[in-house]
């Protein structure tokens, strides 16, 4: 693997996403060649499963297979082609949301995720992790402001939220150099500085 491989994650209103593009196109100035995507999703085929997962209920072990299922195809049609030839790839979540959502929120074996992490990418793992953390009361305000019909993960109960946090923070906490935490509660600017501080470490 060639490229460099990046991953945003963080509980649901943490504001990740906001910062994704900004980060594509700070490295696209400094040159690099830069492909932004997400999970689930990225493929025409992932983003169908993703309909199906922001939607529709399922067994826990359906869901983590679907997100798995998705994975395998995003990695073969879209990260592994792009790492091959060298460029970077940010990516809107992986599979340190599996351990978080689906181990930490609804209770999934972790042998079973570890199985699965193993089988569809056992060869890859992410270059680095920025991981969004902020208070669950700040989160939920964001949630609640936002002007759109909520996913079935946004619609969970407080509780699944903060089991989820608690995961990546424990996820966080046995990966230490491959995921580094980020304060979310704190100003656009603030968090960039800290981007461009811990990408340029870690990966220029
Ligand atoms: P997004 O809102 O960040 O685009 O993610 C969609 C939702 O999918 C989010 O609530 C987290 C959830 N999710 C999982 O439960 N497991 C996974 O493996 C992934 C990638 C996402």
């Amino acid at each position: 693997m060639n490229g460099k491989f990046i991953t945003f994650e963080g509980i649901d209103g943490a504001g990740k996403s906001s910062h994704v593009e900004w980060l594509a196109d700070w490295l696209r100035s400094w040159g690099k060649t830069v492909c932004v995507t997400r999970e689930p999703g990225g493929t025409e085929l992932g983003e169908k499963l993703r309909t199906l997962l922001l939607n529709d209920p399922m067994h826990l072990e359906t869901e983590t297979l679907l997100m798995f299922a998705a994975r395998r195809e995003h990695l073969a049609q879209l990260i592994e082609p792009a790492l091959a030839r060298g460029e970077w790839v940010i990516c809107d979540r992986f599979s340190d949301a599996t351990y978080a959502y689906q181990g930490g929120g609804r209770g999934l074996d972790r042998g079973k995720f570890l199985s699965l992490e193993q089988w569809v990418h056992g060869h890859v793992q992410p270059t680095l992790t920025l991981l969004f953390d902020l208070p669950l009361d700040v989160a939920r305000e964001r949630i609640a402001l936002a002007s759109r019909v909520l996913d079935r993960f946004e619609q969970e109960r407080a509780d699944f939220h903060e089991r989820v946090r608690q995961a990546y923070l424990e996820r966080a906490h046995g990966n230490p150099s491959r995921i580094r935490l980020v304060d979310a509660n704190q100003s656009l600017e603030d968090i960039r500085k800290v981007l461009e501080k811990v990408v340029s470490t870690h990966c220029l």
